[in-house]
């Protein structure tokens, strides 16, 4: 069993250059399924969601070659199986995200039914809704969904009860082969989708509209694979500015390798909260000369504050020169968090989806527990400026998504180190 141990009090220098978007990577993984050939994928980040979902398209028949740590020769041309099993789609619920292109290429799909996880039930009724529309018939049984479409799938309008990002990619990747014209009412317009819409443009699709509420998609014959680069994880980059906000000396430090455009309400409100973050071609520059300021925040769709970065902006919050609430309006679980940053010394008391936060003046070193991917990092974070030594246990969900990050946080001048410790339990 590994955890995280953080010495806080270390000032941060210098530049850290974030790896490959998590989300995006894991949805274009899936839509070579659509391309029969070999497609490459670059900047891919090496996290274990990559794996598992590397995993999922082996079984199916796909091969694929490490070209280097960073690129993945992706060959669907002998897929021949069409199932998501348990215990992938068990470790990482975005296996789901198969289910789209395997309608698009073979009409039918099998996967395991996704279950709750630690950010609520999860469903998937708005995918299922909207295939169906295209002609898609479901069926259950012994835990799996079976898809299928005997005549085909045709083009419609889709109206998303909620601008769900998975129904939205799903849709997408089952759409680009249906007959005729689809249109996706209330899409989701995460730079992801822009990303996946991107690629499938390059592979033959006609997609039109990523990015905005609207997407219209027609179909085509065939797409053709390509060679894609994922771009930059706005979730880890925004990560490390709340480390910089923390923690940076008077330099302040650098987070680059992505779009500063994709964590524009992030950046504002960071602002708002008293941190410089100064725009530069690689990405921004982030340091803090001042107080926070408690500014209250709400999570929404993008372009909204992301759900991604709640527990990262509550790390700043919980340390503001008076109280602020933040607002989780997309997972109705996501505030486990709270009550680890709370065993730091944070004052935050919870009331249904609202986080009341009253700001302390700093957080004392303890042995806490990553609830989730996020969480864990945002704990490890804390830890930058906690009095004494943080201990992040659970830390296989930060390696889900945050590549080297324990090598990333050293370079930049912290304390941090991942440490084996025996399981007390087995004492
Ligand atoms: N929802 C439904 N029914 C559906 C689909 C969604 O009720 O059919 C609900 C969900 O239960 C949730 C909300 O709608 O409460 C939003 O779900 P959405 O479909 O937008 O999210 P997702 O596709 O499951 C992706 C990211 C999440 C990120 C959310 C929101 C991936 C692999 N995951 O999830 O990322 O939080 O969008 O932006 O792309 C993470 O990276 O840590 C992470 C959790």
């Amino acid at each position: 069993m590994d955890i995280i141990r953080v010495e806080g009090g270390h000032a941060l220098a210098g530049a850290v250059h974030v790896s490959g978007a998590k989300n995006s990577a894991l949805k274009l993984m899936a839509a070579t399924l659509l391309a029969p050939g070999v497609t490459t994928l670059t900047n891919v980040p090496n996290i274990s969601d990559v794996h598992v979902m590397g995993k999922v398209l082996k079984r199916m028949g796909a091969t694929i070659e490490v070209v280097d740590e960073h690129s993945l020769a992706i060959d669907t041309s002998a897929v021949d199986s069409w199932e998501a099993p348990y215990e992938l789609v068990a470790k990482m619920r975005a296996s789901t995200a198969v289910m789209g292109p395997l309608l698009g290429r073979f009409g039918c799909a099998k996967i395991a039914m996704p279950g709750g996880c630690n950010l609520g039930a999860r469903k998937i009724d708005m995918h299922i809704l909207g295939l169906e529309a295209l002609g898609v018939e479901f069926d259950t049984d012994h835990g799996y969904i079976h898809a299928s479409a005997p005549q085909g799938l045709s083009g419609t309008t889709v109206t998303l009860e909620f601008a769900s990002v998975g129904a939205t990619e799903n849709l997408i990747m089952a759409s680009v082969r249906a007959e005729g014209t689809t249109v996706i009412d209330n899409a989701a317009r995460e730079p992801e989708i822009v990303d996946l819409a991107n690629m499938l443009n390059e592979m033959g699709a006609r997609i039109t509209g990523a990015g905005t509420p609207v997407v219209q998609i027609e179909g085509v014959d065939e797409l053709h694979p390509v060679t894609h680069r994922v771009i930059g994880d706005r979730i880890e980059a925004g990560t490390f500015i709340v480390a910089g906000a923390l923690a940076a000396g008077p330099e302040g430090i650098e987070v680059t390798g992505f779009s500063p455009a994709h964590l524009g309400m992030v950046l504002k409100k960071f602002e708002l909260m008293g941190i410089d973050v100064e725009r530069t071609d690689e990405g921004v520059r982030v340091h803090r000369a001042r107080g926070i300021r408690p500014v209250d925040i709400q999570t929404l769709p993008f372009p909204g504050f992301p759900t991604d970065m709640q527990a990262q902006a509550m790390v700043l919050s919980a340390l503001a020169e008076g109280s602020s609430v933040i607002t989780e309006n997309i997972f109705e679980n996501r505030f486990m968090f709270a009550s680890e940053l709370v065993r730091m010394g944070a004052d935050i008391r919870i009331e249904g989806h609202h986080a009341m936060i009253h700001g302390v003046d700093g957080y004392s070193g303890a042995q806490v527990t990553s609830p989730d991917l996020r969480g864990g990092a945002a704990l490890a974070v804390a830890g930058l400026i906690a009095e004494g030594y943080t201990e992040v246990s659970a830390i296989h969900h930060i390696d889900r998504g945050y590549e080297h990050f324990v090598e990333k946080l050293c370079a930049l001048g912290a304390h941090v180190e991942r440490v084996a410790v025996p399981d007390p339990i087995d004492d």
